[in-house]
């Protein structure tokens, strides 16, 4: 495949061109502690949605307004590395896309894992990438876009092999696995379900109704559309299109039937006999 100069190679793993190599390998070696939360994701699978509605549950006074409060308050491992982070405050809050080898370990640490299906996932990624002030993406159209995520040559690497990794040793971890379309579908539940796995403020907040009523509406697509510098700094082209479409199949604008097909062959045979097996099926059909 051509190379599109959208990435660096760390040790043999995909990692986006702005990446720096000693940073990302820094980061794997983060001293950790048994109150760290991690969100651990693949790109575009809620990342972002996740790391607002923990913050709101964790951090006192956060009020996310326009800059880098995200990055402030839950840095990204691979673009911040460990001499940053290891200097940082406990409670820690932590956003990475490493696999689950490369990732950061604690026993008692938190992890807090965000699935989607895989078509929504690349649509979603295709965008974010056209709109990147970066500009290795103006040559690629959509068609080759799907050819690098099929391939695992999309930033993080192979969406299959991540989620292979990760579900594999899920229950080695404390961890909290979320599907983004049953947060989409009952967001409230989901908030809870946060709150408690998190325990103490967090678990204090979703058990107060009015409180978490708070929360989640901070937390709907339509409030988290508004405003939208409070999420990322000015990577964006229109810094306004990040939050998107936030609603599953969106993918059927873009795949034909063949790339569709090619999807679910791939995703059967990575996730046969895993707990994945049957996810994503409404979603992922190709049937309206
Ligand atoms: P779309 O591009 O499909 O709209 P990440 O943070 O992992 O990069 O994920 C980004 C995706 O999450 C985007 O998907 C974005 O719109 C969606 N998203 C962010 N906040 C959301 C919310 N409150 N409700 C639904 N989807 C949301």
């Amino acid at each position: 495949m051509k190379d599109y100069g959208i990435q660096i190679d760390v040790d043999g793993r995909p990692f986006p061109v702005d990446c720096v190599a000693d940073v990302v390998r820094s980061g794997k070696q983060i001293q950790t502690f048994p109150d760290d939360v991690f969100i651990a994701t693949f790109p575009k699978c809620g990342t972002t949605w996740v790391r607002h509605i923990i913050c709101q549950l964790i951090i006192e006074d956060y009020k996310p307004r326009a800059g880098k409060e995200l990055f402030v308050y839950t840095p990204f491992i691979e673009y911040t590395g460990k001499q940053l982070i290891d200097r940082m405050p406990r409670p820690r809050i932590f956003k990475s896309h490493y696999m689950y080898d490369d990732h950061p370990k604690h026993p008692k640490a938190k992890y807090v894992f965000v699935v989607r299906n895989p078509k929504d996932v690349v649509v979603s990624a295709y965008h974010m990438s056209k709109n990147l002030k970066l500009n290795c993406y103006d040559e690629i159209n959509f068609d080759i876009f799907f050819e690098l995520f099929m391939a695992g040559g999309y930033a993080f690497g192979c969406y299959f092999d991540y989620h292979k990794e990760w579900l594999a040793h899920l229950d080695k971890c404390d961890s909290l696995l979320l599907k983004y379309e049953d947060m989409v579908k009952d967001l409230k539940t989901a908030t809870v379900q946060i709150g408690e796995f998190l325990g103490g403020r967090a678990a204090e907040i979703v058990e107060n109704p009015e409180k978490l009523g708070e929360v989640v509406e901070a937390s709907t697509f339509k409030s988290m559309k508004e405003d939208q510098g409070r999420w990322f700094e000015a990577i964006f082209k229109d810094q306004q299109q990040f939050v998107r479409k936030g609603t599953p199949r969106d993918w059927k604008n873009y795949l034909n039937k063949d790339q569709s097909d090619r999807v679910d062959q791939k995703f059967k045979e990575a996730f046969k006999g895993t707990m994945a097996e049957n996810w994503f099926k409404e979603e992922m059909k190709w049937e309206d």
